[in-house]
């Protein structure tokens, strides 16, 4: 067996050029999702980096951190929270509205799924832009509640998304 230290995260993502337009290098998780070896890995080093920070809450945006979320939360014994686009979520919400290229977007998190004493940790499948993180730190923040860190599979460095989070302790696995 392949101790998940010596999984090479990065070669199980496979560049598709032109996707979801042309000049874009899109970068698919799928055929790391398919391999439980490197799904498991990218999993126990997560837990590994923020094991011991007694995180109580994992917040996470739809639809791909919620993939990366949910077994860390598990992992973790902590709280899973969804942070879903407008109108998903059925009772009261706490929304952030952020600029993108083209337009807004809007997203939303139940106001009692977070209390002000929790410890969060922020989870994504990609930090692009930082648009959709820091909707969601903004939401959080609506709760009281502190941010340990943030978590994320891929990290586009050269796209300065980490940029305005200098305060908080982020863990990327893969970077380009
Ligand atoms: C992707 C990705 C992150 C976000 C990162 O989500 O899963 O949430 O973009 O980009 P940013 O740092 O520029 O905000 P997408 O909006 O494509 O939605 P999906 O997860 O439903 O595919």
């Amino acid at each position: 067996a392949i101790a998940p230290g010596d999984v090479d995260l990065k070669s199980y993502i496979q560049d598709v050029p032109d996707f979801p337009k042309p000049g874009i290098l899109f970068k698919d998780i799928t055929p790391l999702l398919s391999a439980p070896e490197a799904f498991g890995a990218a999993i126990d080093r997560f837990a590994a980096h923020f094991g011991e920070k007694d995180i109580t809450a994992i917040i996470a945006a739809e639809a791909r951190g919620f993939i990366f979320a949910a077994p860390l939360a598990l992992r973790l014994g902590a709280r899973f929270v969804p942070v879903r686009k407008p109108g998903k979520l059925p009772r009261d919400t706490h929304s952030f509205t952020y600029e993108l290229e083209y337009g807004e977007d809007t997203l939303e998190m139940h106001t009692d799924a977070v209390q002000p004493g929790d410890k969060i940790l922020l989870v994504d499948d990609l930090l692009a832009t930082g648009g959709t993180v820091k909707a969601c730190v903004s939401i959080a923040e609506q709760t009281g509640a502190s941010i340990a860190g943030c978590a994320f599979l891929i990290e586009l460095g050269f796209l300065d998304g980490r940029k305005g989070l200098d305060q908080y302790d982020i863990c990327s696995l893969i970077t380009y």
